[in-house]
């Protein structure tokens, strides 16, 4: 079976609803006909200052809400990445073979680090895209499911694989980006314009699947829309609209023509107040079992640790290699 791996950080207290459509909600599908690795990816999330205590219950309930929307450790390898060191043993090799000029040029670190100042940017910033790349080497995946924003990342993580394995011998699988396309990017609710992101949405941009619903449902109310009273999917024109009909179009399995022509001759506000209820019913459900999960860390830990000693076997094999190819002794 082709493999697939993917991460995703604990960075927040909830995965938004942009995580879920864009990312997660593929990973799910993908246990199905793939070998899948999933990992919440806690050294990535060390790379621009943190709090440890917090870092850890993160990482819970990042894992939690994983297996809450029906990642199944029977079917996928789910872990936390420190629990798995050879990520970061990768991670060296591969920064020795980066130009410091490709790093300089990934505009994720361009914008975070010109956020925070070059002197406060931490070199784990920068060379975070290089660890990504290790994550998804490590496992040969052939498939790497994310949102529109990590494009530029899994290019870099291409570029790398093929210029170890012309320089060394072919090491690693040339991993493709899955990145479907009509989720790709889920916006802001009061900008949509931007993508709605952990980092920079104001709250009343964001949905986190573990808030409060009702409080869910009152931002979608009150999300920006369009001048215009028409509901038609034009992301050009109108894409407060066009983001509210890909959310509903997405949770529901109904398709966007189908939504405009129940829409038709209706106002923006009944669109608004019936995908409300759809994302409360969604979300609902994803929250029980999330603290359910929560509710027994220690029983949690141990399906953590489980997953990442069945990562660990792939990952181990694909270092052993390495590591030969580039003359070290062999990992004891
Ligand atoms: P992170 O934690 O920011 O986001 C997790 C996933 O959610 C996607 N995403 C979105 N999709 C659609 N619309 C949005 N508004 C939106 N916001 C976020 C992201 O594209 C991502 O797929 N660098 C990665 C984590 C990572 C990783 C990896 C991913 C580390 N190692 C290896 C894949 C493979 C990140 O910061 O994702």
């Amino acid at each position: 079976r082709p493999r697939v791996l993917s991460g995703i950080q604990p960075t927040a207290d909830s995965f938004h609803l942009g995580n879920y459509l864009g990312a997660v909600r593929h990973w799910v599908a993908l246990q199905d006909t793939h070998d899948a690795f999933y990992c919440v990816v806690d050294l990535h999330a060390i790379t621009a200052g943190h709090d440890a205590k917090t870092l850890r219950q993160r990482s819970r309930t990042a894992a939690a809400q994983l297996l809450a929307v029906g990642l199944d450790p029977e079917r996928c390898a789910l872990f936390v990445q420190s629990q798995v060191p050879e990520h970061a043993q990768l991670a060296w090799i591969l920064s020795c073979v980066t130009g410091f000029g490709e790093a300089s040029r990934m505009t994720q670190f361009k914008d975070k680090s010109q956020k925070q100042g070059s002197d406060r940017a931490s070199v784990g910033l920068f060379t975070y895209p290089i660890l990504q790349a290790a994550d998804i080497l490590l496992y040969q995946a052939d498939a790497v499911p994310v949102g529109e924003d990590q494009r530029q990342h899994l290019e870099l993580t291409r570029d790398l694989a093929q210029r170890f394995n012309t320089s060394f011998g072919r090491t690693f699988t040339v991993p493709a980006a899955h990145i479907v396309r009509d989720t790709a990017k889920i916006t802001d609710l009061q900008d949509p314009t931007a993508k709605m992101s952990k980092s920079s949405s104001s709250p009343a941009g964001i949905i986190n699947l573990l808030e409060e619903p009702a409080r869910s449902a009152k931002k979608i109310r009150s999300a920006v829309t369009d001048t215009g009273r028409e509901i038609v999917f034009d992301a050009e024109a109108k894409p407060g609209i066009a983001n509210l009909l890909t959310i509903y179009s997405a949770l529901t399995g109904r398709s966007i023509d189908d939504l405009v022509a129940a829409y038709a001759g209706k106002g923006y506000g009944d669109l608004k107040k019936d995908l409300g209820e759809v994302v409360v019913e969604f979300v609902r459900p994803v929250q029980e079992r999330t603290r359910s999960y929560l509710d027994d860390p220690a029983q949690l830990d141990k399906l953590l640790a489980q997953g990442a000693e069945k990562a660990r076997a792939v990952a181990a094999r694909t270092l052993a290699t390495t590591y030969e190819r580039v003359g070290f002794f062999p990992p004891v």
